[in-house]
């Protein structure tokens, strides 16, 4: 199964990927934790990332483009299958994943759209909180740790996203609209597309998405 996670920030597409990766044992691909990983490097391209997610804008899509290109060329098992999430984000990005899927004869089977209503995409990342060891997520409300500040699942410190911030977050949501939203149209013209109520519960979103990839 070869699979695009699409959707706003905060929808619950690294939760949903949590999922289908146990589920399906599908690699999972995201886009913001390889430049998450990339900011943690004092280096002047480390920097810069740091300073455009900070502000809610993108990366340029020559370099997350050729970092993705790099993983499907040279790291990922195309049998065991797998999902990109946060990626692509521009047409641009979604017509060189197609080509570079395509000379590796693995094209996509299908693209989840995750929609959700503005404020529940607020509430989703300002409540959010992420381990900053094994990157587990978490939610002040609707899925708290069971000790306060540390991951459940390895001990680890729990950390706010620097990026889920009221001011970021909105910045992110315009990005979103001009730069992201026009990519439905061009996996919908594949017949690729498939949209999905994300205003529900996590678990009801991973029933809905059980009965398309059935
Ligand atoms: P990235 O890390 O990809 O962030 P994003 O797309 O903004 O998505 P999020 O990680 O914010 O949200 P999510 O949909 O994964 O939600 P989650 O499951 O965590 O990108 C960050 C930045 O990196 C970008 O702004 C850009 O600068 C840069 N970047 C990344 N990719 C790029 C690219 N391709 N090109 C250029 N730049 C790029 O859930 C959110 C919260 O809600 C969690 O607390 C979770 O527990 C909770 N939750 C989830 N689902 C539910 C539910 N159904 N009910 C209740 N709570 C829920």
């Amino acid at each position: 199964m070869r699979i695009v996670l699409l959707g706003p920030p905060g929808v619950g597409k690294g939760t949903l990927a949590d999922h289908l990766k146990e589920k399906y044992h599908l690699a999972h691909i995201s886009t913001g934790d390889m430049l998450r990983e990339e900011t943690k490097k004092d280096s002047p391209l480390g920097r810069e990332i740091k300073g455009l997610m900070e502000k809610g804008a993108l990366v340029s899509d020559e370099l997350v483009t050729r970092l993705v290109v790099q993983k499907i060329e040279h790291g990922l098992d195309l049998k065991r299958g797998f999902m990109f999430d946060g990626f692509p984000r521009t047409v641009k990005q979604a017509q060189d994943l197609d080509a570079a899927l395509e000379r590796v004869h693995a094209p996509l089977d299908c693209v989840l759209t995750l929609e959700a209503d503005f404020n529940v995409l607020l509430d989703r990342m300002t409540g959010r909180r992420v381990c900053r060891k094994c990157g587990a997520l978490y939610h002040v409300t609707y899925k708290p740790t069971a000790r306060e500040g540390i991951c459940d699942v390895c001990g680890g410190e729990i950390y706010q996203r620097a990026d889920d911030n009221e001011k970021t977050i909105k910045a992110r949501m315009e990005v979103y609209n001009k730069s992201t939203a026009p990519i439905i149209d061009y996996y919908a013209q594949q017949n690729k597309l498939k949209k999905l109520n994300a205003n529900v519960e996590a678990a009801e979103v991973r029933l809905a998405v059980a009965a398309v990839l059935k």
